[in-house]
């Protein structure tokens, strides 16, 4: 009996102190498990006498509901220790202020196509697009590039097989766009052009508006003052100067480059413009027959003017930026500044 108590005493005390449920199953073994303290006891009753017996049962009995008692009341502290230590780490303080919501902004690349868009609109084009991969017949033989042409090489083309690119400009929507319609024309076409090409002042993706206006009457002086009015509006320089040199496009002649006054230095002589004065901005010219004729225009009837001009550029000037490589970078401190 006196062993007995002294076991309860001693259980009782050492599973008050426990406080991981690992100890407190090794203590239950102790106790309560096959060769535990009070299993031995109960072992033992086999050599008493029957009188002895239930009486001593009773008492082992007694202990071990009381042991028992105390490992459940145990096991609930230390879970409830458990979630409050939970709780303790995991708090939250509503009442905190918010962070605050950045909102987000277009890109400028997205911004100067809107704008050129906007501005072309005005002046009556239509607005369309077109395939990124596209085949080598309407990027180069439907613009009267022939195989083995030189002006191939100039290119510097993406060929994903032996007859599809990645488009190298936006021209190959001219043809597309007239396929399936009769003239006249008036249509700009943005859109994503790919060269094999990389440095301060070329990636290999970068985006062109095309422009297209095919009718009985336009020649090339409204060539001359549909851009420069687009140009003026663009960089909201009324007086800002233009000049047109000549050059060449296998589907435009004659063909030309447009150049207008630098809108850094207002002439006067920059290192943006390489201190010339003059930007050039554009390639442009006249709807070369050969694009026309094969789409069964006549081209007795109808003439057009074609350009292409590279939106980066464009936004670079307008905005001041001297790195074409950031508008592809993704920096937020360069990003934000277009909200
Ligand atoms: N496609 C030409 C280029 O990418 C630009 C251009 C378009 C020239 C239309 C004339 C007419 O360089």
């Amino acid at each position: 009996m006196q062993e007995l108590h002294t076991i309860l005493k001693e259980a009782l005390a050492s599973l008050s102190a426990i406080e991981s449920p690992a100890l407190l199953e090794e203590c239950k073994a102790k106790y309560l498990g096959k060769t535990g303290l009070l299993t031995e006891h109960l072992k033992a009753l086999g050599k008493l006498s029957p009188e002895e017996r239930p009486l001593r049962g009773a008492e082992i009995n007694q202990v071990k509901v009381a042991i028992e008692e105390a490992l459940r009341m145990q096991r609930e502290k230390i879970s409830q220790l458990e979630l409050d230590r939970q709780l303790a780490a995991e708090a939250l303080d509503v009442t905190l202020p918010g962070r605050g919501h950045g909102v987000g902004g277009l890109h400028p690349v997205t911004l100067t196509i809107r704008r050129i868009r906007d501005l072309f609109s005005a002046m009556g084009f239509e607005v369309a697009e077109g395939p990124e991969i596209e085949t080598d017949y309407y990027n180069f033989t439907a613009l009267n590039i022939p195989e083995n042409h030189p002006a191939r090489a100039m290119h510097d083309t993406f060929y994903l097989d032996a007859n599809h690119v990645l488009r190298t400009h936006t021209s190959p929507m001219q043809v597309r766009y007239m396929e399936k319609r009769q003239p006249p024309y008036q249509v700009i076409v943005p859109g994503r052009v790919y060269r094999c090409d990389s440095d301060m002042t070329h990636t290999p993706m970068f985006h062109q508006v095309e422009g297209l206006w095919v009718s009985e009457s336009v020649t090339f002086s409204s060539l001359k003052t549909t851009l420069i009015e687009f140009m003026r509006r663009f960089f909201e320089q009324e007086e800002l100067k233009a000049r047109f040199r000549p050059s060449f496009f296998p589907f435009t002649e004659p063909s030309a480059e447009m150049d207008v006054g630098c809108v850094m230095c207002h002439g006067e002589g920059c290192r943006v413009c390489s201190h010339t004065g003059w930007l050039e901005v554009l390639g442009c010219g006249m709807v070369h027959p050969n694009v026309l004729a094969p789409l069964g225009i006549d081209t007795e009837r109808y003439v057009g003017f074609a350009f292409g001009l590279g939106v980066e550029r464009l936004a670079m000037l307008r905005y001041g930026v001297n790195d074409l490589r950031v508008f592809f970078e993704n920096d937020l401190k360069f990003l934000t500044q277009f909200n």
